[in-house]
């Protein structure tokens, strides 16, 4: 192990990468997935070689309509605030809608399979979709009074009205801020605020796990939220699940709220211009988690954007217009704006939307829809993959659907679950492409481009075309590839898909993703910029990546990105507690799942009633994605010197890993106490609370 994994900046342990899997063998595209593709041409990567940055990507801008031509590939002059496509106009809505009408109005756009089985799936057509953006478009412009710049906050589930919002508000420039339906209402209310949103757009209730959940209600904890501090949200369009029916219990609140089935009749026949805008404008907000406490609003170009996601999903996810293809992630997160909504529907093919949970009312349920729907595409994440292989092994081979492609995001996958996805899932005839890249990065960083190069287990492909990924140790020189080193993980080219900015925080957007190696930073070369990932990765001698993890203060939980600081606020919002540090358990489904360990205010003792109250702030202030494993109390945290609590030693604790060098704390001791109470680490099903200090 070289001193470079080691550092504090990398946060790369030893054990990290011991448990991490070894290097697997290559598995070979099928020749009549290589006959089909997208992209067979191998000079691709000749092409968007850095000798030809930036004017490769003229070639992924060529897939979209323009209504004004762009005069320049990129503009560096603001840099790291890059100006893809500069002077171009379009509009995202018109290149995922009514581009495809002339010759495609009568195909299926969106595939709507809702949960309830019994409920049969809807098939909404390019011209449909049409139709309802164009009148939700005309509602929102003149109900709500929106106009292009505007930012809306969504807090919607899985059905289509929330593409069909997406898009109308996309229609008219006006910026959506999308926020996972899963999340609480506070979580939509901090997120209201920060993008200072004066609408509202939820639904009064969707299907999940076999149940009708009230939605509506969070709406109303938001807005309060929100107006607490300051920011009045004029407006709350309530979609309703079953149109002209209220399936909420929470009441409508008089001048306020609305029901969007009610005031879209005053709309019906509407047809609204899709706004030409201009290529850098922002198409929407992202929010996603950081190392400090406030989730930050990652905002994304129109132009630059839907290039890149357009490009990456016709080359990597070989989409044809054809295609059934089908992402079974939420449209809540970057994955599901990407490659749900504006990278298929921009290519003109068939998505599929899927109100509910993958294992309802069976574990055959996934299965059936890929046969009913005949999806060739699918597109999961490894914990979906984890759960599915545990809870029906040989369900896929009961069903008659033969994927061609499938695609895994937002984690590592095991090489063990990765070859089930490949035998089991894809029958050994789909090519598997892991994706690595992030909400920051707008679309695909590594991944195979599937018909010229091989597969390989755990490993994401090498950088894309046009992505060129290079490690840095902490001190800032370059690991070269196969050295069986891990360090940063960089791009050292900016990328159309970037990006633009943090909503309302340049600076931090500058500090956390470009000043760490950028060595001038008065300069406007885009080669002394190089993009922090904020992950830490080896490459190898392939090119072929292994992403190791995050160096910064982020849980991945199945998937999902958690702020470790968000997490510990909401356990401080109780008033006994008076000290919190969350830390990651390996999972067996969910990859990694969070412990919080706790101090309490002297005076205050430990009780069951108290973790359970740990618990249930974290559930409100977030959502039950981010409910900890445990809770564990704890008489002190193990500390340095400088006060600093020394996280790793409480996650090699909950990991039942060597907790290591105890040598520079300052309460040493308190090692062995925690240790001990804590024997049985991830098996043990009992919260273990410490009393004795
Ligand atoms: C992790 C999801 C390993 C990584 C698109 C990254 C991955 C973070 C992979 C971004 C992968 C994502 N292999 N790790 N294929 N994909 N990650 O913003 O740590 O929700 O930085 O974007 O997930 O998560 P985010």
């Amino acid at each position: 192990m070289s001193e470079s994994t080691k550092g504090k900046g990398s946060g790369t342990s030893e054990a990290q990468i011991a448990a991490h899997w070894q290097e697997e063998r290559y598995y070979y595209p099928p020749a009549d997935f290589i006959a089909q593709a997208n992209m067979k041409d191998e000079n691709i990567y000749g092409r968007f070689s850095l000798d030809n940055f930036p004017d490769c990507y003229r070639e992924y801008a060529d897939l979209l309509e323009w209504f004004t031509p762009y005069t320049e590939v990129l503009d560096t002059g603001s840099a790291p605030r890059w100006h893809w496509f500069k002077g171009g106009k379009l509009n995202a809505s018109h290149n995922c809608i009514d581009r495809h009408l002339a010759a495609d109005k009568n195909k299926t756009a969106i595939h709507f399979v809702p949960e309830p089985e019994e409920e049969r799936t809807e098939h909404i057509t390019y011209q449909e979709l049409y139709v309802r953006v164009n009148e939700m478009a005309a509602l929102l412009r003149d109900f709500c009074g929106l106009k292009a710049g505007d930012r809306v906050t969504l807090h919607m589930p899985m059905t289509p009205d929330l593409p069909v919002t997406m898009l109308a508000l996309a229609r008219l420039g006006v910026v959506h801020s999308q926020v996972f339906g899963g999340f609480s209402g506070g979580a939509a209310g901090d997120r209201i605020i920060d993008s200072g949103s004066e609408v509202l757009i939820t639904i009064d209730a969707y299907h999940r796990g076999g149940k009708l959940i009230d939605h509506k209600e969070k709406a109303d904890i938001a807005v309060e939220k929100a107006g607490d501090e300051g920011q009045k949200v004029k407006k709350v369009l309530v979609w309703q699940r079953y149109p002209g029916r209220y399936s909420a219990k929470t009441p409508m609140v008089d001048g306020r709220d609305f029901f969007v089935n009610d005031l879209l009749k005053q709309y019906y026949g509407e047809r609204v211009p899709p706004a030409p805008m201009e290529s850098d404008s922002p198409l929407f907000l992202m929010y996603t988690s950081g190392t400090t406490g406030k989730p930050k609003g990652c905002q994304h170009s129109t132009g630059g954007y839907l290039a890149y996601v357009t490009g990456t999903a016709k080359y990597v996810q070989d989409i044809h217009p054809e295609d059934v293809y089908w992402c079974t992630a939420d449209i809540g997160w970057i994955t599901g704006h990407s490659y749900i909504v504006y990278g298929p529907l921009s290519l003109g093919a068939s998505s599929v939307i899927y109100e509910g949970i993958p294992n309802y009312p069976d574990a055959g349920r996934l299965w059936r829809i890929a046969q009913d729907l005949d999806v060739n595409i699918f597109h999961t994440a490894p914990t979906a993959i984890r759960a599915l292989r545990k809870l029906g092994p040989d369900e896929p081979g009961k069903y008659n659907f033969q994927f061609k492609h499938m695609t895994t995001v937002g984690e590592p996958i095991e090489p063990e679950v990765w070859k089930w996805y490949y035998e089991v899932v894809g029958k050994g005839k789909a090519v598997v492409v892991d994706t690595w890249w992030q909400t920051e990065t707008g679309g695909f960083l590594c991944a195979t481009l599937p018909a010229i190069k091989p597969m390989k287990p755990g490993s994401a492909g090498p950088g894309i075309p046009g992505i060129h990924p290079v490690v840095f140790d902490d001190e800032g020189n370059l690991v070269p590839p196969g050295q069986g080193k891990a360090g940063n993980i960089c791009i050292q080219n900016p990328w159309p898909g970037g990006f633009q900015t943090i909503y309302g925080d340049h600076e931090r957007f500058v500090r956390q993703y470009y000043s760490r190696f950028c060595k001038d930073p008065k300069s406007t070369d885009w080669r002394d910029w190089p993009y922090v990932t904020g992950d830490a990765a080896m490459i190898s001698a392939d090119g072929y990546v292994r992403i190791l993890g995050r160096v910064d203060d982020v849980i991945n939980v199945s998937g999902h990105r958690l702020g470790t600081k968000e997490l510990e606020s909401a356990a401080l919002s109780v008033p006994e507690i008076a000290e919190a540090a969350v830390v990651p358990v390996r999972h067996e489904i969910k990859g990694k799942e969070p412990d919080m360990y706790v101090s309490v205010v002297p005076g205050v003792e430990p009780s069951e009633e108290l973790a359970q109250r740990v618990r249930d702030a974290i559930t409100a202030e977030i959502g039950p994605i981010a409910r900890p494993r445990k809770v564990w109390i704890v008489p002190d945290m193990p500390k340095t010197r400088s006060g600093k609590i020394m996280r790793r030693i409480l996650a090699n604790i909950s990991n039942g890993t060597e907790v290591g060098d105890t040598m520079t704390l300052a309460n040493p001791e308190i090692v062995d106490i925690i240790q001990q109470a804590a024997v049985g680490g991830a098996d043990d099903t009992k919260d273990c609370l410490i009393k004795d200090c």
